[in-house]
């Protein structure tokens, strides 16, 4: 018999949120094992089960009514080598998933520098295909080890099994959700210089086209990401609040010759293409033309240096005024742009 970690009642979820909503869930399950999760009285726990890792990339809307469940499932090893310089390796889901990027750099692996100091532990970055500067959770996994809650049977999905896509997965389809807990997954890195740098300024950062190592490029990412993006230990956010829509390639020139009107020829829109006549365009960018950067409401803000993080900027925002203001957003996009923004943080 394995023994649960913490069972609580009535647990306050502020220190669990990196929004840092102060909410409480009727039971709190944290478990240190796989072998402990399949111990547990799954059918004993108050319902809904919602699986949190690091909590950030979720919004709580209001207290929880039925179980957060907490892995703890820790360990980095190597699983196997191959003769090509391919890695391996094996990362329980409970890792901070910087911990993990920290480790590979460490040890010259190539694959997941790109990733740094993105908050939130394995398991659910398996989950939300999290992504940055070119480079996705997909792209690295071989395979997602889960346990399937409902029958206790252990189940491990092969990258192509798991349909990941721009922030998203197989994971998040409606039929599949909370059933499979994560307990680990193995990722191929290499040992063979492999640097991403066509994203946006990480060559500049770099100050080379050439880099020696991943801690190199990781380095760069850190810089990067700091100098954008509010510090977790002193702003609550939950990163990147809305996805960028990905829109058909006349609906962009529309909105190209709208914004030539209003600021002349030469203006620029960003974007991306995202092949078969569709069209990435960031939504930071509509946000700030829309004159929302900075814009403070209540305890809650749209963050400065990059628009598409909204924040709880006193650490006292209710849920109500995160959601007030992400409504005011997609209201001005969708009247001024015709395209309905979609959060990227889920809401619980
Ligand atoms: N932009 C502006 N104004 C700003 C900031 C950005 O107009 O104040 C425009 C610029 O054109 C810029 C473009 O938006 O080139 C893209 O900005 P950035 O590189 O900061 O990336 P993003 O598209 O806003 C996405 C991810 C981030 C990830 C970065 C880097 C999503 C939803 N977000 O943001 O992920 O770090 O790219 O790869 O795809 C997260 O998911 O929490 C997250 C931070």
């Amino acid at each position: 018999m394995y023994e649960v970690v913490t069972v609580k009642d009535n647990f306050d979820l502020s220190g669990r949120n990196t929004f840092r909503m102060k909410v409480r869930c009727a039971r709190f399950v944290e478990y240190d094992s796989a072998e402990e999760l399949e111990e547990l009285d799954f059918g004993a726990l108050p319902r809904p089960v919602l699986a949190l890792g690091g909590g950030s990339n979720l919004l709580f809307t209001g207290d929880f009514p039925g179980t957060v469940l907490h892995g703890r499932i820790g360990g980095i090893r190597v699983a196997a080598e191959t003769p090509d310089g391919g890695v391996l390796v094996e990362a329980g889901a409970g890792v901070v998933f910087d911990d993990l990027c920290a480790w590979a750099a460490a040890r010259g692996l190539w694959g997941l520098e790109n990733l740094s100091l993105i908050p939130g532990e394995v398991g659910a970055a398996a989950v939300q295909n999290i992504g940055a500067y070119g480079v996705e959770f997909g792209d690295l996994a071989a395979e997602v080890r889960c346990l399937e809650l409902a029958t206790r049977a252990r189940r491990t999905f092969r990258v192509e099994e798991c349909a990941y896509g721009y922030r998203d997965s197989l994971f998040k389809r409606p039929e599949v959700k909370g059933r499979f807990i994560v307990l680990s997954v193995l990722l191929r890195l290499g040992r063979a210089a492999d640097p991403r740098l066509r994203y946006g300024n990480i060559r500049s950062a770099l100050g080379t086209d050439a880099p020696e190592s991943p801690a190199q490029v990781r380095d760069a990412i850190i810089e990067i990401r700091r100098a954008k993006l509010p510090d977790p230990a002193d702003t609550g956010s939950a990163g990147s609040f809305f996805k960028n829509p990905v829109i058909p390639q006349a609906q962009f020139e529309a909105i190209e010759a709208l914004t030539r009107a209003e600021l002349g020829e030469d203006a620029a829109v960003p974007h991306y293409d995202a092949g078969e006549g569709q069209v990435k365009v960031p939504a930071a960018w509509m946000i700030e033309r829309l004159g929302f950067k900075g814009l403070r409401a209540g305890n809650a803000a749209v963050w400065e240096k990059q628009p598409l993080v909204l924040v709880n900027a006193t650490g006292a925002a209710a849920p109500e005024e995160i959601i007030a203001l992400e409504s005011r957003i997609i209201a001005a996009v969708w009247e001024k742009y015709g395209i309905e923004l979609r959060p990227e943080v889920e809401h619980i």
